[in-house]
């Protein structure tokens, strides 16, 4: 075994993640903290400056409300989540980031974000919800706040959070390693925030062979949110609720400017609409079959419809948009102007946060402004923050509970999990989509008050079992001296009797989700049958990680990543399994279930693992109407 040094840290609120939701609790936190003499400390596997979702840049602000401007009402937005996620969400959580988003957008204009303006004093809306940025740089001025905000000495970045550490049924800290230096962290601390993002890779992606890894969601989220939260103890909900955006072909380009701001449309290859032809099937869906926007699950299921049927490939219509909107300028040097500006923006919409779409544009002669692109269904991600809604079951805010709901989703401390001490925000917290970027930030500045709450009403230090601790840490720490002891056993290191490698592991995990539990190689399509059988395979799988081989550092971090994401592709199978219903065809579908039950099924799905008896307990939460 290398030689390791433990370093220990103790603190009062520890935030695990350094994303837009890490970001938006070290601000608000920083500011509490030093009101009440009190430590925060961020810890992020990789570079604040460039982690997360948010590390490329992003083209725009997906929840602004405008509530001031009176363009839209907290309750507008709640009934746009509502309806999207066909019927399943947390009201008093949507709520609770509706009311207050429109703040955070505005710090993040003065701190620098340049946000459009339409040269009346407003800003320049992509859609209802959304605002355009010049967003390259946006996870950078963010970080740079929150860096500031907490001081150099309180952040630890390249430190991989492996695993929570409790005092009896409370959390007590958390524990990690460094990806660059021999070093094990101990953290301390008397309340946790959550903040590790969703899980990308635990299905086969779509990209292969010279494109591998390549995908829609953030390589740096490996279901660290999901296992910290499981293993502590917490109730989860909607972990069924993957998310599977519709998104330029192979480059995985963001479609929202497209549908929203330039009005574009999708068709199959015989030019056909496919929101038209096959408008009739939204019929077998209930109210949300007839709600406007058609909720992002329908949309991509009347896609799949033509795909599935031979129709395919289905196109994004960029040159007729582009040809509509500047057609409407009937000055003939106006409107030479006006297509150049629209052909800058629709190559910025890319440049400013999936640069590898651009580069697949110009590689492949593409010219939007000539001819269509591609669009496609990615692989499934877990991102609650999204158009998904996997995360923990959270106590939603005092003030915005009914007589029915405060019994159910209120226990003392905005976002607080069911753990006492533990914190959930952004994609670490379900049951609250459409968040996104702002909402995120929104969220965790929420939870850091509370949290703070928390901590001051709760002084105690923790106590940490450092036996339990130790023999933690020579778990972590296996793999290295399982590569190390074995690797000449064979002449090949990649082939070995004694190890698996976690590339190797990675691939069987997203084999087994593929193939059984709704990828892209099933047309998102499982059954009871299959997700047994994707169970009975998991299994099998996690015995064998116990056997995982690294070679160093970056290959640990690999092993534990993918010990991460199974434990989430888990849950996602058990609650799949147990919700006998098809509710969102398009995210998947349930071939033996293939209808909606509103009555029995119009209720959260929540799951547990049980840490005393390692058992799982999935239960049915109610679902409280709060706001009209
Ligand atoms: P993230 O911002 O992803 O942060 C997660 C953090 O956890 C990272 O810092 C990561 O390094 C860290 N982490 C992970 N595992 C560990 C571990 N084990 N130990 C320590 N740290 C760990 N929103 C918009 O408003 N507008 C858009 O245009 C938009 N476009 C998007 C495009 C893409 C491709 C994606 C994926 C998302 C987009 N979003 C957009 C949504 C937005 O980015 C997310 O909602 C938001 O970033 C979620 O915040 P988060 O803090 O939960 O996760
Ligand atoms: S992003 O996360 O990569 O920016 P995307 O570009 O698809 O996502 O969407 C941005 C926003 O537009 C999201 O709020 C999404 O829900 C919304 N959106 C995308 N396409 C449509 C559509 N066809 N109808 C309504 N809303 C849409």
């Amino acid at each position: 075994m290398p030689n390791f040094e433990t370093v220990e840290v103790q603190t009062d609120l520890l935030i695990c993640g350094g994303g837009m939701a890490a970001c938006g609790a070290a601000v608000e936190a920083a500011h509490w903290a030093r009101k009440h003499g009190l430590k925060v400390t961020v810890v992020d596997k990789a570079a604040m400056d460039r982690s997360g979702a948010v590390a490329m840049g992003l083209s725009a602000i997906n929840q602004y409300v405008g509530l001031k401007d009176g363009q839209n009402t907290m309750q507008d937005y709640v009934a746009y989540v509502r309806n999207d996620l066909m019927g399943i969400t947390r009201e008093d959580l949507v709520a609770s980031i509706a009311r207050h988003v429109d703040g955070t957008v505005h710090l993040f204009e003065k701190w620098g974000l340049p946000i459009w303006q339409d040269g009346e004093g407003g800003y320049v809306h992509e859609g209802r919800w959304q605002l355009m940025i010049n967003g390259e740089s946006y996870k950078v001025l963010v970080a740079e706040t929150a860096k500031n905000a907490l001081g150099i000495d309180n952040i630890y970045e390249r430190v991989f959070i492996t695993e929570p550490i409790m005092d009896g049924d409370k959390i007590a800290g958390a524990v990690g390693f460094s990806i660059r230096e021999n070093k094990f962290y101990v953290f301390r601390a008397k309340a946790v925030m959550v903040a590790m993002g969703g899980a990308v890779h635990v299905f086969k992606p779509r990209s292969v062979g010279e494109g591998l890894g390549r995908s829609w969601y953030p390589p740096f989220n490996s279901g660290a949110s999901t296992y910290f939260s499981l293993r502590a103890g917490c109730e989860m909900t909607c972990q069924e609720v993957r998310f599977i955006p519709v998104r330029f072909k192979d480059a995985y380009g963001p479609v929202g400017a497209w549908f929203l701001l330039f009005k574009s449309r999708a068709t199959n290859a015989l030019g056909e609409n496919y929101m038209q032809t096959n408008a009739e099937e939204l019929q077998k869906w209930g109210e949300y079959g007839k709600v406007k926007p058609v909720p992002a699950n329908l949309r991509n299921w009347l896609m799949m419809l033509d795909v599935m049927d031979g129709k395919g490939p289905i196109y994004m219509q960029t040159a007729e948009a582009i040809k509509n909107i500047s057609e409407a300028t009937e000055d003939p040097k106006e409107r030479k102007k006006k297509l150049k500006e629209l052909e800058a923006e629709a190559w910025e919409d890319f440049l400013d946060m999936t640069i590898s779409q651009a580069l697949l544009w110009a590689s492949t002669n593409t010219a939007p402004e000539e001819k269509p692109s591609e669009i496609a269904a990615c692989e499934p991600y877990f991102i609650g923050s999204h158009s998904g809604a996997s995360g923990a079951w959270v106590s939603g805010p005092a003030d915005l509970q009914n007589d029915a709901s405060k019994n159910d989703y209120f226990w003392g401390y905005a976002n607080m999990a069911t753990v006492p001490g533990i914190f959930c925000v952004g994609d670490a917290s379900g049951a609250s989509s459409h968040k996104f970027s702002s909402g995120s930030f929104t969220e965790g500045r929420i939870a850091a008050q509370a949290a703070l709450k928390y901590v001051i009403e709760h002084p105690e230090e923790p106590q940490v079992d450092m036996a339990a601790v130790k023999a933690m840490e020579e778990k972590i720490l296996a793999p290295l001296d399982l590569f190390e002891q074995h690797k000449n056993a064979s002449t090949d290191p990649d082939i070995n009797p004694n190890y698996l490698r976690p590339k190797m592991a990675m691939f069987r995990l997203q084999k087994i989700m593929d193939e059984y539990a709704g990828g892209v190689s099933t047309n998102f399509t499982t059954s009871k049958e299959n997700l047994e059988k994707a169970l009975e395979l998991l299994a099998m799988l996690r015995e064998d990680l116990e056997h995982l081989g690294a070679e160093d550092l970056h290959e640990l971090l690999r092993c534990w990543e993918n010990v991460h994401r199974t434990w989430q592709a888990e849950v996602h199978v058990r609650t799949m399994l147990y919700r006998e219903e098809t509710r969102w065809p398009g995210y998947y579908f349930r071939s033996d279930c293939p209808t909606m039950n509103e009555e029995e099924w119009k209720v959260f799905v929540n799951s547990r693992w049980n840490p005393g008896t390692g058992e799982w307990e999935m239960s049915k939460k109610p679902i409280h109407r709060i706001f009209e």
